[in-house]
């Protein structure tokens, strides 16, 4: 017999997946497999990101905090920052974070990436899973502004995209370098892994 999907609460993508990862009994059970791969994507971002111990890392639109919780267990001395302009997301994301929070390794803002100043701490990685913005025909002079800012010297920015549909990360990692090339970053890595559909692009100021 088919599995019924029955109507559930008008909920994003990252909010119904952090309603998985709280209930997996509940309304989107039958997306339970899709969590676990979910999982598995911000785990692969860890690992991208090359965590060194006393790392300031920033996470810009970090939404319910999946990618937080797998950078955490890396840390040693190091700590990461993440903002996102949704108050509803960082409530969600200080919720999965909290242990980790109390032990000054995470700090979560409402903020929107173009507002945001943190006392002028600056930090080694900047990065992003599924932002938008960089793969749009928008312009990006104001947030590259800000991100090289935002950046110790020598620092990097990490932008990660997917799952995407079939060869889809052929087309985005094309733009998105195009897109930060034009704004004078220099791409230095970019790659994606066939299995979970998922790319990245590494980029200097
Ligand atoms: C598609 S969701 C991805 C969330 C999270 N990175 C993930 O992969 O689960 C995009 C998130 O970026 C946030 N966002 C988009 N533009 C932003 C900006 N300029 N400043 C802060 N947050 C932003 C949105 O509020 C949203 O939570």
């Amino acid at each position: 017999m088919e599995s019924q999907v029955t109507a559930g609460p008008r909920l994003s993508c990252s909010e119904a997946l952090a309603s998985i990862s709280s209930n997996p009994a509940g309304h989107f059970a039958n997306l339970t497999p899709l969590l676990m791969k979910s999982h598995e994507r911000y785990r692969w971002a860890a690992g991208i990101l090359d965590i060194r111990s006393d790392d300031k890392i920033l996470e810009f639109g970090c939404g319910v905090g999946f990618a937080v919780e797998a950078v955490v267990p890396l840390l040693k001395k190091g700590v990461i920052t993440a903002i996102d302009r949704s108050p509803l997301a960082i409530a969600k994301a200080v919720q999965r974070n909290v242990a980790a929070i109390k032990l000054g390794k995470v700090k979560l803002l409402k903020a929107d990436l173009l507002g945001f100043t943190n006392e002028g701490i600056k930090y080694n990685k900047v990065f992003c899973f599924n932002v938008n913005f960089f793969w749009t025909n928008k312009s990006l002079e104001k947030e590259s502004k800000q991100i090289r800012s935002l950046l110790k010297k020598g620092g990097l920015v990490y932008i990660f995209y997917g799952p995407l549909i079939g060869k889809g990360y052929e087309s985005r990692l094309q733009l998105v370098s195009q897109n930060l090339e034009k704004q004078s970053f220099k791409v230095i890595q970019s790659s994606y892994n066939e299995r979970i559909r998922c790319c990245y692009i590494v980029a200097e100021p």
